[in-house]
């Protein structure tokens, strides 16, 4: 049985200030948890979020990089900036960044090759809108993320990977997938990995779930077999409700 992988991912939200609050109150609440805890912060807030949680188990992440060493890239940041300032993970192509941003399957792809090559771990995320879903669509929409997201991202890079399945209609709406409709679109994109990389590689993929995720829906996401983590926007934001999410799961 794996552990799971709880991120945080706290969008554009808190000071430096704040970060140290928030910080503070979650470090003796997510202590005893086996499970593996990352929050994932503004850049403003990296260096404040990386020296608070030395010695303690929780890891931080950022929420984006580009996909080239240095240069001409106005308002980015690159993967080394990140490793040198002892950022171990960063969150790649969410729904966010695909909507107002433009990324696009290429983009992602570019993130994540670069992020790897940097020693970060990139969860890449994935997920269909509500029309794809109710057009019928939604199977082509996660299989083209995958397929195109991942082209020539070998078996041994995967193995640094997380990816978060994030079901855009449900992302900040309060609508979460249900138990069933989250494992059952895990273990779609699951098969999809399987078929690329085969079942060991495919299986020993963490998959999260994302999407209105608290401390009240937890337990019951984290206890299907497909479902390897979560990455939890708002809940992520008060101590209380993110450490419930990374208790729900002993
Ligand atoms: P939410 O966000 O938990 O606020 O729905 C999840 C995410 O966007 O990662």
């Amino acid at each position: 049985m794996k552990n799971k992988i709880i991120a945080g991912n706290w969008k554009m939200n808190k000071t430096i200030a704040e970060t140290k609050t928030l910080i503070g109150s979650l470090i003796p609440l997510v202590a005893d948890t086996n499970n593996t805890v990352i929050i994932c912060v503004p850049f403003t807030d990296l260096a404040t979020a990386v020296e608070l949680t030395k010695g303690t188990n929780i890891h931080v992440g950022a929420q984006n990089c580009h996909w080239k060493e240095s240069g001409a890239f106005t308002g980015e940041i690159a993967p080394s900036m990140l490793v040198e300032l002892g950022v171990e993970y960063v969150v790649i192509g969410h729904s966010e960044r695909r909507t107002y941003f433009g990324e696009t399957d290429a983009t992602v792809l570019a993130r994540t090759n670069a992020a790897l090559s940097a020693g970060l771990k990139p969860i890449v995320c994935i997920g269909e809108t509500l029309a794809e879903r109710e057009s019928g669509n939604m199977e082509k929409v996660l299989r083209r993320q995958i397929v195109e997201g991942f082209k020539g991202i070998t078996a041994e890079q995967l193995a640094n990977v997380i990816v978060a399945y994030e079901p855009v209609w449900a992302i900040g709406t309060g609508v979460t997938a249900t138990d069933e409709q989250a494992n059952d679109s895990i273990a779609f994109c699951r098969s999809v990995f399987a078929e690329i990389y085969g079942e060991e590689v495919a299986n020993a993929l963490y998959i999260q779930y994302g999407g209105s995720m608290n401390d009240k829906n937890a337990a019951g996401l984290l206890a299907m077999e497909h479902i390897d983590g979560g990455l939890i926007g708002g809940a992520s934001l008060v101590a209380e409700k993110f450490s419930g999410v990374v208790n729900a799961h002993k």
